[in-house]
């Protein structure tokens, strides 16, 4: 038996359980002392009451035989797969249901998805990047091309004389720099990967925090996308389903690459490795594309973008420089006084009880650059925002 070499290519842990230890050492030596939680991308507030009363309806669903389900659709229950693509419709997205396909969450999504791509591939990942991406790839055997983001392109690289790449992982909104990518230059990446024959598997894990209207919600607002794209959604960030579980897929009918048709593969992969999600999870999930659902997550959203006002007035008054925040629920900072990530991680924790995400956790490029998520209470993001004025 030969196991999965590949293995030995990956950092000996995943940074945030990485930085949940070092964060619970510390909390042992300080016991009784309040840290404020900035670091990990996870959500605060509750699922939204639309969502709570769908999932209690579908609990007793399951308790009677005239409306219990067992297995479900591999691809994703129908009222769900038709909600997802209305609401595509209501962006300008002509995407129909069965291009969709409902999944237990985008982070799963974008590692499975290689099952539709021979090994050893190319495959671009923009750095600094969500590690999830890389260590991916690296147990799929695949060869890793880093395409290195900077300050000076505001975190945003376009495609260079010479790229080449049989795979590209986009997240516009970032994670973690919360940069952006507008129309245009988002055509600029369709035009490559339909050029060079690649696959863009675009990360919209964060679309839900755009508030600028020359950034795009979805890479299939680019015409010419159906041709060269798979989207991977989730509701984890837009609707508080972190520990629920429950994202959506698109591949359009029209990709397709060597005469195959990758969603037709996509079908035969999902009727075969998966039964898909939880009926009781899949009528919350819809619940969140209803009116009523609609309205109740942008509040919580609101919450959320709010938090992200409080800590860049406060990076404001320093003169540091930043960016994201504004259509991304996370803010990346330069590192004061030439710090590298994880001094500054250790300066934050010991003076200022504050845990974020040292930039370095995202790829070498990440070094002098440190992340904040707004997923926090407004209480504890207010205080962490007088802390980091007042430290910095
Ligand atoms: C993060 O903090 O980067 C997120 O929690 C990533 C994720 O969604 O898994």
């Amino acid at each position: 038996m030969i196991p999965n070499t590949n293995y030995s290519q990956l950092k000996e842990s995943y940074l945030f359980f990485n930085i949940a230890q070092k964060t619970k050492a510390w909390q042992d030596q300080h016991s009784g002392q309040r840290l404020l939680r900035m670091g990990i991308g996870d959500v605060s507030l509750p699922l939204s009451p639309a969502v709570i009363s769908a999932l209690h309806g579908a609990v007793e669903d399951q308790a009677k035989a005239g409306s219990f389900h067992g297995y479900m659709p591999e691809c994703g229950a129908p009222f769900l797969r038709e909600a997802i693509a209305a609401h595509y419709q209501t962006k300008g997205v002509d995407i129909d249901s069965e291009e969709v396909f409902v999944s237990s969450g985008a982070s799963d999504e974008l590692g499975d998805i290689l099952d539709l791509f021979q090994r050893g591939q190319t495959v671009a990942i923009m750095e600094p990047a969500y590690p999830a991406y890389v260590d991916a790839n690296l147990m799929a055997g695949n060869r890793i091309l880093k395409v290195e983001a900077s300050q000076e392109q505001g975190f945003l690289p376009l495609p260079e004389e010479g790229l080449e790449a049989d795979l590209i992982y986009i997240c516009s909104p970032n994670n973690p720099t919360g940069a952006a990518y507008d129309r245009e230059q988002l055509r600029k990446w369709v035009d490559f990967a339909n050029q060079k024959d690649a696959v863009i598997l675009f990360d919209a894990a964060y679309e839900a925090f755009i508030e600028d209207p020359e950034v795009p919600h979805s890479i299939f607002e680019i015409e010419g996308a159906k041709t060269c794209a798979i989207e991977i959604c989730s509701l984890s960030k837009t609707a508080g389903f972190t520990g629920t579980r429950c994202g959506y897929t698109i591949i359009p009918r029209e990709l397709t690459r060597g005469g195959m048709n990758l969603r037709q593969m996509w079908i035969r992969n999902r009727t075969t490795k998966t039964n898909g999600v939880s009926y009781i999870i899949q009528k919350g999930a819809a619940a969140v594309f209803t009116p009523e659902g609609q309205a109740q997550i942008q509040e919580n959203l609101r919450i959320y973008k709010e938090n992200a006002k409080t800590l860049m007035r406060a990076l404001d008054t320093t003169g540091i420089w930043y960016t994201g925040g504004k259509n991304a629920p996370y803010i990346w900072m330069r590192c004061p006084a030439g710090m590298d990530s994880w001094a500054f991680f250790d300066l934050l924790l010991d003076r200022a009880q504050i845990v974020g995400t040292p930039g370095e956790g995202f790829g070498a490029c990440g070094r002098d650059f440190f992340r904040f998520s707004t997923f926090s209470s407004p209480q504890d993001t207010a205080e962490a925002a007088q802390r980091l004025a007042h430290l910095l």
